[in-house]
């Protein structure tokens, strides 16, 4: 039987998502139109994208023992995730509270990681197993830098394709680089680790070339509504956004894309196969409320393909 299995390594924390007109000013109360609390992580939504798009899916972190924590368990259990999860006896699970601009679907985001950030290279020896035997292997930048770097060396020991997310963006050695298969940044990230701003498919090839030099074997840079760029030495690809309705919600939308990529790389198709599989996810999941609850399923993803 082929092996469709993709290792995530990340944070899970619960989301507290609430819209409004605009942010509030320092010292502002403002009244908001809504809130939903859900799961959320981009290592977790990651895992749930893959899960839906037909991926095997085992998931590495760390949370506490506590009431967020347990809402994460369920999640996994109900979307058919292994969890290696550890459970911290003292350190809480994370929280994010976001901000969506409820006439644009834009968010701002503030997450506290909470018991991940005690995340190290010793947890990840611990889940090898799990890493080594998948065809995938996914991180961020969510939880510490140095758990990122093992997962992705015991992963490219075992010649595990690996998919590195750099997100929140922060400046990191060449030699990080040249553990990734593939590196998958915004606009944003792609602008702080290149010192190139990023607006345009010519900014995102400008970008890309520079993390080809750092080591990369291949930048998918993501442009939200503007589409995404796959640039490989081979070539360099121009992929336009999907439109599946209106932008109601875009968190999460990029962890869409990194755990529906993962997915189907996972089923060996073309790579850049599967990064239209990935960006007809994103487009799906701006429709939809939420961030691991905006998941499209792998029907839903084939579906807006063929329509297209
Ligand atoms: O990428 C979106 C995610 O980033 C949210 O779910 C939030 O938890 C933050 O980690």
């Amino acid at each position: 039987m082929q092996n469709n299995r993709v290792a995530v390594l990340g944070i899970y924390v619960t989301d507290l998502v609430f819209r409004a007109s605009r942010q509030p000013a320092i010292g502002e109360t403002l009244i908001g139109s809504s809130y939903i609390m859900g799961p959320g992580g981009k290592g977790s939504n990651q895992a749930v994208a893959a899960a839906r798009a037909g991926a095997a899916v085992t998931f590495i972190s760390k949370i506490g023992k506590d009431a967020f924590g347990e809402s994460g368990l369920s999640a996994w259990e109900r979307e058919g995730i292994t969890s290696r999860v550890v459970q911290s006896e003292t350190e809480p699970t994370g929280a994010a509270c976001i901000f969506v601009n409820e006439s644009s679907g834009e968010n701002a985001i503030i997450v506290v990681p909470g018991a991940a950030l005690s995340l190290g290279a010793a947890e990840l020896d611990a889940a090898a197993g799990a890493i080594t035997s998948a065809r995938v292997f996914v991180t961020q930048l969510e939880q510490p830098i140095a758990a990122a770097r093992r997962g992705l060396e015991i992963a490219r020991a075992a010649g595990v394709i690996t998919l590195f997310n750099p997100a929140p963006a922060i400046s990191l050695p060449d030699q990080f680089y040249s553990l990734c298969d593939y590196v998958v940044p915004n606009e944003s990230e792609a602008a702080s680790l290149t010192g190139v701003s990023v607006s345009s498919a010519d900014d995102a090839r400008r970008a890309g070339d520079i993390l080809l030099k750092k080591g990369a074997g291949a930048a998918l840079i993501t442009l939200g509504e503007k589409g995404a760029v796959f640039h490989t030495p081979e070539r360099s690809v121009y992929l336009a956004a999907f439109f599946a309705g209106r932008a109601i919600d875009t968190v999460g939308a990029g962890d869409a894309f990194v755990g529906a990529f993962a997915a189907a790389l996972a089923r060996e198709i073309d790579p850049l196969e599967a990064a239209r599989f990935a960006s007809a996810a994103a487009g799906i999941s701006v429709t939809r409320p939420g961030a691991a609850a905006a998941m499209p399923t792998r029907e839903e993803i084939e579906r807006l393909l063929a329509q297209s």
